[in-house]
């Protein structure tokens, strides 16, 4: 699906590296190391009335990813708690709002690759956008199997939540050319890692299965999902998945921060699912719902 622009964004504040400006006039330096080599990691959050859903552990993904980065100067919790509580009230943001959290390396003093080169510590952006739940989770998304795959730790370990997100984005022109909402991406060994841009799920039986995080990103909304499968009191396995067990499974369904739990409803022009598994996937969608508010924190 094809996000649109929303006319509510089209005079947001953005915050970065320390003040908030009008849209147009919100810019990094070109010698700011995302620039220079997509040198910077972020975070996708969501708002809901209650706050920002577990905003901690977007938080401490953020300082992981920095940390295996060797990033120097990273500002404090707090010090982006507040420039994001900031950013949200300067655009009155309640509630369906999705913010794009950037923590650069910061700028250099010259182009180059060197971390050396970069000598004030790193760069913030905090752009908050108007954005409900970006798919159509009732009636779900198409897929295709991308020939592009999901980069694992023996090139770029996906536990760095980083901005080099052109093997994702090969991905994505395939699903695009496909004419359908996303890609699922394979590991090394032909496995599925997960879609361009979400997890992915099976629910098979009693069961629920997803990929290890070897080769996806070990996403917050997964984690969540399995905390509550558990809950259910629902057996779970995170273990290896061909796309044939997907197409074969009860439900499929992809999670995010920007889209939620998502049925998938096609793979590769195969159908996929049944009622029994529709049912299934409602019973989780509606335990999410009911968990949101108790995991939002305010800012
Ligand atoms: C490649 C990829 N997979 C999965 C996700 C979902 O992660 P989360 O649940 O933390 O939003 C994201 C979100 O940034 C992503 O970029």
């Amino acid at each position: 699906m094809l996000q649109k622009f929303d006319p509510r964004n089209a005079d947001i504040q953005v915050h970065v590296n320390g003040e908030l400006l009008p849209r147009e006039q919100a810019k990094i330096s070109v010698f700011d190391s995302v620039v220079q080599g997509g040198d910077a990691v972020w975070e996708g959050l969501r708002v809901y009335p209650e706050g920002v859903l577990m905003l901690s552990r977007h938080l401490d993904r953020l300082r992981a990813s920095a940390h295996a980065l060797a990033f120097a100067g990273v500002p404090e919790d707090a010090a982006i708690r507040k420039a994001l509580g900031d950013t949200l009230r300067a655009n009155g943001m309640t509630h369906d709002t999705h913010v794009r959290l950037t923590l650069t390396r910061g700028e250099k003093i010259t182009s180059g690759m060197d971390p050396r080169l970069n000598t004030t510590g790193c760069g913030l952006i905090v752009l908050a956008e108007w954005k409900p739940p970006v798919f159509d989770n009732d009636r779900g998304i198409a897929v295709i199997t991308s020939s592009i795959r999901r980069m694992g730790p023996e090139v770029l370990d996906p536990k760095i939540h980083h901005n080099n997100l052109l093997n994702n984005i090969l991905a994505k022109l395939e699903a695009n050319v496909a004419g359908v909402d996303a890609a699922i991406m394979l590991d090394r060994n032909g496995q599925v890692a997960e879609l361009n841009d979400t997890n992915l799920f099976a629910l098979i039986g009693e069961a629920l299965h997803t990929p290890t995080t070897t080769s996806c990103l070990g996403g917050i909304t997964r984690g969540l999902v399995l905390e509550l499968a558990r809950d259910l009191g629902w057996p779970v396995y995170e273990r290896d998945l061909s796309v044939t067990e997907l197409m074969g499974a009860d439900a499929v369904f992809a999670t995010g921060t920007m889209g939620e739990l998502t049925p998938v409803r096609t793979i590769d022009g195969r159908s996929v699912g049944n009622a029994s598994g529709s049912e299934r996937l409602a019973a989780l969608r509606k335990a999410f719902h009911q968990a949101v508010p108790g995991l939002c924190e305010a800012v």
